[in-house]
């Protein structure tokens, strides 16, 4: 058994400079993996790498775009021999609008960073796994992706997108040594929550059964649990962080 879960590990993950993937990349370095910190915010996500310590490192790349995914996992490579875990987890809320008041820009944009990104990023990763017959895949999808919050169409299309992905890609590259899972938390004490209406955060608090807001260091811990070995006969799965609120 290794020492730590991680030991030996490399992994990348993206929006990491602050919220979920801040904790995320700090519970892997702690559980002995090297960490890549890719966001589009370079600036916050070199401060997290300062913090963080050890060999963490950061990389400036929008999730968006497929010619700086493409180079930042090239980086990354380059810089750490190799790529054993990606964590999608940069993402964006989007307007809080109705259906018809919503621009399409809005819903590109949305679409744009939580879903096609997760695909480039995905994409890329599998490229640097296939060969190695080895890797883990965990992204972050979210409650609305299984119930779909009302207001939030293009995030909650997204989120159902990246668990209907998540089965798709995991089924593809199963027989590579490559596991693919995300997870759906309910609501998490993040900034995603300052663009969000005080009315609207406080409507999905109480939707929560365990009666409080979620910590990132909770999802830290579930997605340590899927990234590890620990997890090694489950792949294609949605687990919930949840506080209770899905039973399904
Ligand atoms: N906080 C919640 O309540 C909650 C609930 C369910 C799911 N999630 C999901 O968890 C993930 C993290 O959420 P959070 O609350 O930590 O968000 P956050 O806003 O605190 O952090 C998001 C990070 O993603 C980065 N980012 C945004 N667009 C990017 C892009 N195009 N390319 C690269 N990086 C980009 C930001 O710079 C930031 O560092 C998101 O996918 C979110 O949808 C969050």
């Amino acid at each position: 058994m290794n020492a730590q879960p991680l030991d030996g590990k490399t992994a990348i993950v993206t929006g990491a400079a602050q919220g979920i993937g801040y904790a995320i990349a700090r519970r892997f370095s702690a559980e002995g993996a090297r960490v890549a910190i890719v966001d589009v915010d370079l600036d916050g996500a070199q401060r997290a790498a300062d913090e963080i310590g050890g060999s963490a490192i950061a990389v400036g790349a929008d999730v968006a775009r497929a010619d700086e995914v493409d180079r930042a996992f090239a980086e990354v490579v380059d810089r750490f021999g190799g790529v054993d875990i990606l964590v999608n987890n940069a993402g964006i809320v989007g307007s809080d609008r109705p259906v018809r008041d919503l621009d399409e820009a809005d819903w590109n944009r949305v679409l744009d960073i939580n879903l096609k990104g997760t695909f480039l990023c995905s994409r890329a990763a599998v490229r640097h796994m296939i060969p190695k017959r080895a890797g883990v895949i965990v992204s972050l999808a979210s409650i609305s992706g299984k119930e779909g919050n009302a207001n939030m169409a293009p995030y909650s299309v997204s989120k159902a997108g990246v668990i209907c992905f998540t089965k798709t890609l995991a089924k593809e590259v199963l027989s590579e040594g490559i596991r693919v899972n995300c997870v759906a938390p309910a609501l998490i004490d993040t900034p995603i929550l300052q663009g969000m209406e005080r009315e609207r955060v406080d409507f999905l608090t109480s939707k929560i059964p365990l009666g409080r807001l979620g910590r990132p260091e909770e999802v830290a811990a579930t997605i340590l649990f899927l990234a590890s070995e620990e997890s090694t006969f489950t792949t294609g799965q949605c687990f919930d962080v949840s506080g209770g609120r899905a039973t399904y």
